[in-house]
């Protein structure tokens, strides 16, 4: 009998263990899917995406021969190349322009005698992707194409800012492990306090301004971190993002002095300042 009890005792003790560890796994689980990724595509200016592998194929393969907007080199500037020709041509030209000349195609034999019977390279171990990209990437603005977090942080948009609040607290997780800055770091009015190892960065926006905050946070504050992320830290995006963040931090700091300083800790910040003031007095 008594037996029987401790025996029964003893599994509903099993029962229970198990039952909390689907609990504690089930809650792993959500706090595993609500830290995110930021999105892994870095996007150009107006939020354009570009291959980067395209950018480092055409600077590696094609500047030798070509400008982007700088005039003739060894042959044509290639801006504007893909509004003045085809695709299809395009394609078959870089793949194997020996061939598009051979075959009479005027534009090709125009810009072969053109160039002085200098001949480009067949590019056969480009895939059809790869040239497409390469395209794509000229027809947005190749090499002219700024990286995304030199853009004022003024014309970030109310996701953009979002993105880098949660970027900072940690919501969101960085493409090449980043630890989240609110590790060292606080934001007054921003709710959650931050660690202390490193300065509150409430107002660093308006000290450092736009450009040399940029140039900042594309390093790690401490070395030791770049060496754990080989090299890479933050992407252009998400240096765009925070920097957006801490824009708007700094501007609440200023319209707020007088407030509870707490309305950045639910992301409810998109009235302020969000946008550059068209053109001052007008
Ligand atoms: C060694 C020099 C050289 C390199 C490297 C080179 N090109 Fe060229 N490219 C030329 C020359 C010369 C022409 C003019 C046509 C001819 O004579 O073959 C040309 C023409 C072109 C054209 C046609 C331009 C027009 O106005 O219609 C395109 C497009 C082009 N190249 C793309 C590329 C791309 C993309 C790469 C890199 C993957 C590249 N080229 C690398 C020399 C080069
Ligand atoms: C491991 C701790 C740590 C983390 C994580 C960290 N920082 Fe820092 N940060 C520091 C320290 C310490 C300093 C002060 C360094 C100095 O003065 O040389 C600093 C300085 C700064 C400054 C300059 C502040 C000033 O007043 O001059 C900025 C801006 C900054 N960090 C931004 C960030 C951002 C953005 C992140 C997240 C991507 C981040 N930090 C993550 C520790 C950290």
């Amino acid at each position: 009998m008594r037996r029987a009890i401790l025996a029964g005792k003893r599994s509903s003790i099993r029962v229970g263990l198990v039952l909390l560890l689907l609990m504690l796994a089930g809650l792993f689980q959500i706090s595993r899917t609500e830290v995110s990724r930021a999105d892994d595509d870095d996007g150009g200016p107006a939020g354009t995406k570009f291959s980067p592998e395209a950018a480092a194929t055409f600077n590696k393969r094609c500047t030798a021969c070509h400008t982007y907007g700088k005039g003739i080199k060894v042959g044509p500037d290639l801006k504007g190349v893909t509004e003045r020709r085809k695709r299809d041509w395009l394609l078959k030209f870089i793949h194997a322009s020996s061939n598009v000349i051979k075959s009479g195609d005027p534009i090709a034999t125009a810009l072969f005698s053109e160039y002085k019977k200098q001949r480009m390279p067949d590019w056969a171990d480009l895939s059809d992707k790869q040239v497409h990209d390469i395209l794509d990437y000229i027809a947005i603005g190749g090499p002219d194409i700024k990286p995304a977090d030199e853009r004022n942080a003024a014309v970030a948009t109310a996701a953009e800012t979002e993105m880098g609040r949660k970027l900072f607290y940690g919501h969101l997780s960085f493409r090449y492990g980043a630890q989240a800055c609110v590790a060292c770091h606080g934001v007054q009015g921003a709710g959650l306090r931050g660690g202390s190892l490193g300065p509150d960065l409430s107002n660093v926006y308006f000290r450092y301004q736009d450009i040399a905050l940029t140039a900042f946070i594309r390093h790690p504050c401490f070395a030791w971190e770049q060496k754990i992320s080989d090299g890479h830290y933050l992407t252009p995006k998400e240096g765009f993002a925070l920097k957006a963040f801490l824009r708007m931090a700094a501007l609440h700091q200023t319209a707020d002095k007088h407030g509870d300083g707490n309305t950045l800790a639910s992301g409810k910040y998109g009235a302020v300042g969000s946008r550059p003031k068209a053109g001052g007095t007008r």
